[in-house]
């Protein structure tokens, strides 16, 4: 895989993360889907191949839309969820930012992504979702970089300030923490 996979490194380890990936922090995108309206249009960005967090939304009845750079992963996705639409393609520049939803979620994503590019998804994020839509993102409080388990590249955290300061500065309140049985943290945040 080039240097410029945009999958940052999760289409070379496709089957290996779909062995790996547990029900972890399904009860935390459980929790948060609840609070979404009757027939919520959620995009789950960076999806994977949409266990466990794709059935938690259909099941609850929410109209799914998912984007994920890895063709691998996203061609499972289609063959087990057939009625969630699905692009291929990087969140940096999707078109799925031009239309508008009632909450997304982006689990073990922003990490993945260069700086620069976090604080721009937050924005894109907010722009993307109707007013008081929610946001569910996981990212560590403590800022940092370490080894990805799976693919062996860095992720980097901005730390607890800088995603909370993003968060507010693209239009979100009442930003809240969870954590799943794992011990990752997410941000749970709605727009005003
Ligand atoms: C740790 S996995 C998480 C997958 C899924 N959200 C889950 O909870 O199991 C990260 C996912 O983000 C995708 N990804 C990484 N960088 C991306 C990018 N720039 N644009 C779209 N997807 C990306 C990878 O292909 C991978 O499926």
């Amino acid at each position: 895989m080039s240097a410029h996979d945009p999958s940052n490194g999760y289409e070379g380890v496709a089957e290996q993360f779909i062995r790996a990936r547990s029900e972890i922090g399904s009860a935390t995108v459980r929790d948060w889907a609840a609070q979404l309206p009757n027939g919520a249009h959620v995009l789950d960005l960076g999806c994977g191949h949409g266990d466990p967090n794709i059935p938690i939304l259909l099941d609850v009845g929410c109209r799914v839309s998912a984007i994920d750079a890895a063709p691998s992963l996203l061609s499972v996705l289609k063959d087990h969820y057939p009625a969630v639409e699905t692009a291929c393609e990087p969140v940096e520049t999707s078109d799925f930012f031009g239309r508008k939803f009632d909450g997304i979620l982006a689990v073990g994503l922003i990490f993945l992504l260069p700086r620069d590019a976090q604080s721009r998804l937050i924005q894109n994020v907010s722009d993307a979702l109707k007013p008081s839509g929610r946001f569910l993102v996981s990212a560590p409080q403590r800022s940092g970089s370490w080894e990805d388990l799976v693919t062996k590249r860095r992720s980097v955290s901005l730390g607890d300030e800088i995603y909370k300061t993003n968060l507010l500065k693209a239009g979100f309140e009442a930003i809240e923490s969870r954590w799943d049985r794992g011990g990752s943290h997410y941000y749970s945040a709605q727009k005003a």
